[in-house]
C-alpha cells in the first residue's frame, strides 16, 4: 500500500519552535493514507515530530522503540480495529494520552472509546483547528497527570502527617488509616513499644477530627494507684473519701465534646475495667460517692505497649472490654524495623533542637548516621530524640561526629552485662545487673522517670526506690548525661 510517508519517517518541526530532539513525538495509526497525510501535515506545521503506522502491530513496535507523547488512532487499521490497539496501548503505557478519529462515529463507539480511556473522540471530517486543539489538550492533560504523579512521589518521599515524620512504607499505611478514622467517632487503640509515637499519634487523630476545638485530655493509667485513678477519671463527691474536700469533676467530664486518651490501658484493674466498659458502651458513669449518673460526649482513644490479647488469655484483661476498645487498632512499628525513617527524623529533631537551644544549624557526619542506622533503638523515637537533643546541646562545630553520640550508641554491640565471678546470694547477685539495666533505661529516656518506669514496666515509686538504692538520684546527674 502506498504511503505518502514511510513508516517511522520523521517530519521535522519548524526551527523556531523546537529542535528535533525536544519536539513532542506523535504516532498516527491509520490505514487511510490520505487522512494520515493531512493530519501529519497539520501536526508538522504545528511543530510536532510525526511517525505513522498503518497496522496495529507496526504501531506497537514503534511505541516500543520511541517515547511518544500522543497516539492518534483511526478506527480501522490493516490488522485490527483501532479500539483494540487503543486498549492494548492503554494497558502497556497507561500514561500515554490517546485520540481517536473515526469515519462513522456512532454513540456506541464513542462510549467504548471513552471506556477504553481515550482522551477525545473525533469524527471525520475533522477540521484542522479542532484537530490541533484536541492534540494540544491531550498533551496538557498528560503533562498534568505527570506533574501530579511526581508531586505524589515527592510527597510520599517526605511523607509526614503534621509533626509525624515517616516516609517509610509502613508509616505511609498508618497515615492512610489515621486520615480515614480521624473524622469518625471510632474508638482507636494505638499499639506499639514505648517511644514509638503512640501519644503523638493519638493527639494527631484528635487534631484531624472535628473535635479539634474541644479538649484533648490525656490520662496515663499506669501512673496512678488504682483508687486515685478512678477518681481522676470519673471525679468524686465531697467527703467520699479522706482527702476529698470538695466535689471534683473527672477527666471524662473535662473531655466532654472532645477526646480522652487513656494511655497504658493494660494496667487498669479489674474493677476499673468494668467501669471503663460501661463508659465505652454508653458514655455514662458516676462520680465516686455520688448516685447521679452522668453522660458525656467523648471520643475515646487508648494505647498500650502490652500484648492485650495475651492478657485476655491470661485472664488479666476482660475479653468484652478488649473487643470494645479494639474497633480500630493502629500498630506503630518499632524504629529498628523502619530505619529508612531515621535520616528524616534526625533532620527533624536537629532543626527543632538547634532552634530551641539557639544553636547554629547542625548536620550529621556519615559515620554518625551509620551508627544511628544500625543501632537497635530499644527506646525508639524517644531515644533518638534524646540522643539528638544531647548532641545539639553539647555540639561545638557544625557537624556531629560519631564520637559525640551518646555512649550507649557508640558502644560495641552484643555486650553482655558484666557478671561478678563470685557466687553471691541470688538477691545480692541480681543487684549489679539491675542497677545497670535501670541506668541504661534512664539514659535511653533522657532520665525521664515516668518514661523509664514505662519502659521497665514498673511503677514510678518502685523506680524511685531503686534509683535511691543504687545512688542514681540526680544530685549529680543532669538531664543531659555527660559522655
Ligand atoms: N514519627 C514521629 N515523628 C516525629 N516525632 C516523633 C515521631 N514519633 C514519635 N515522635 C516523638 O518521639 C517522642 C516519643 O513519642 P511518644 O508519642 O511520646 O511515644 P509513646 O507514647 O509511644 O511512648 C515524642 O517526643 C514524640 O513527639
Ligand atoms: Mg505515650
Amino acid at each position: 500500500m502506498f504511503l505518502p510517508m514511510n513508516s517511522g519517517e520523521q517530519i521535522q518541526r519548524p526551527v523556531q519552535k523546537a529542535n528535533m530532539n525536544t519536539a513532542p513525538r506523535i504516532l498516527v495509526a491509520d490505514e487511510d493514507s490520505i487522512s494520515v497525510q493531512t493530519h501529519a501535515e497539520w501536526l508538522k506545521e504545528a511543530g510536532y515530530l510525526v511517525h505513522s503506522a498503518s497496522a496495529g502491530q507496526e504501531a506497537l513496535e514503534l511505541l516500543g522503540n520511541h517515547r511518544f507523547e500522543l497516539l492518534i488512532s483511526e478506527q480501522g487499521l490493516e490488522d485490527r480495529e483501532g479500539l483494540d490497539l487503543v486498549q492494548e496501548v492503554r494497558t502497556r503505557y497507561p500514561k500515554m494520552p490517546v485520540l481517536m478519529v473515526t469515519a462513522f462515529g456512532t454513540i456506541e463507539d464513542g462510549v467504548r472509546a471513552t471506556r477504553a480511556g481515550v482522551f477525545d473522540y473525533l469524527t471525520k471530517p475533522v477540521m484542522k483547528e479542532e484537530f490541533l486543539l484536541s492534540v494540544e489538550r491531550a498533551q496538557e492533560q498528560a503533562a498534568l497527570l505527570e506533574e501530579n504523579q511526581s508531586l505524589r512521589n515527592q510527597l510520599s518521599r517526605h511523607r509526614k502527617l503534621d509533626g509525624i515524620i515517616g516516609p517509610s512504607e509502613r508509616m505511609g499505611h498508618i497515615f492512610e488509616v489515621v486520615e480515614s478514622v480521624a473524622e469518625t467517632r471510632a474508638t482507636v487503640l494505638v499499639l506499639g513499644e514505648s517511644g514509638t509515637g503512640k501519644t503523638l499519634l493519638a493527639r494527631t487523630i484528635h487534631e484531624h477530627s472535628d473535635r479539634t476545638d474541644s479538649p484533648f485530655i490525656e490520662v496515663n493509667c499506669g501512673a496512678l494507684p488504682d483508687s486515685l485513678l478512678e477518681s481522676e477519671l470519673f471525679g468524686h463527691a465531697k467527703g467520699s473519701f479522706t482527702g476529698a474536700i470538695r466535689d471534683k469533676a473527672g477527666k471524662f467530664e473535662e473531655a466532654d465534646t472532645g477526646t480522652i486518651f487513656l494511655d497504658e490501658i493494660a494496667t487498669a484493674s479489674p474493677a476499673l475495667q468494668i467501669k471503663l466498659l460501661r463508659v465505652l458502651q454508653d458514655r455514662i458513669f458516676e462520680r465516686i460517692g455520688e448516685s447521679r449518673t452522668r453522660q458525656v460526649d467523648v471520643r475515646i482513644l487508648l494505647a498500650t505497649n502490652q500484648d492485650l490479647l495475651e492478657q485476655v488469655r491470661l485472664g488479666e484483661f476482660r475479653e468484652d472490654l478488649y473487643y470494645r476498645i479494639n474497633v480500630v487498632s493502629i500498630e506503630l512499628p518499632p524504629l529498628r524495623e523502619r530505619p529508612e525513617d531515621i535520616p528524616f527524623l534526625v533532620d527533624h529533631f536537629l532543626d527543632r533542637y538547634c532552634e530551641y537551644h539557639r544553636k547554629p544549624a547542625l548536620s550529621l557526619s556519615g559515620g554518625a548516621l551509620d551508627l544511628l542506622l544500625t543501632h537497635d533503638w530499644p527506646g525508639n523515637i524517644r531515644e533518638l530524640e534524646n540522643a539528638i537533643e544531647r548532641c545539639v546541646v553539647l555540639s561545638r562545630g557544625e557537624q556531629i561526629q560519631a564520637a559525640s553520640l551518646p555512649p550507649h550508641i557508640t558502644r560495641t554491640k552484643g555486650q553482655v552485662l558484666p557478671l561478678s565471678q563470685e557466687v553471691l546470694p541470688l538477691k545480692k547477685a541480681l543487684e549489679e545487673p539491675e542497677k545497670l539495666i535501670i541506668q541504661r533505661a534512664l539514659e535511653l529516656n533522657g532520665w525521664n522517670r515516668q518514661q523509664t518506669a514505662d519502659m521497665l514496666e514498673v511503677n514510678r515509686t518502685t523506680l524511685f526506690h531503686k534509683m535511691k538504692k543504687y545512688g542514681l538520684l540526680p544530685d549529680s546527674k543532669t538531664r543531659i548525661s555527660g559522655a
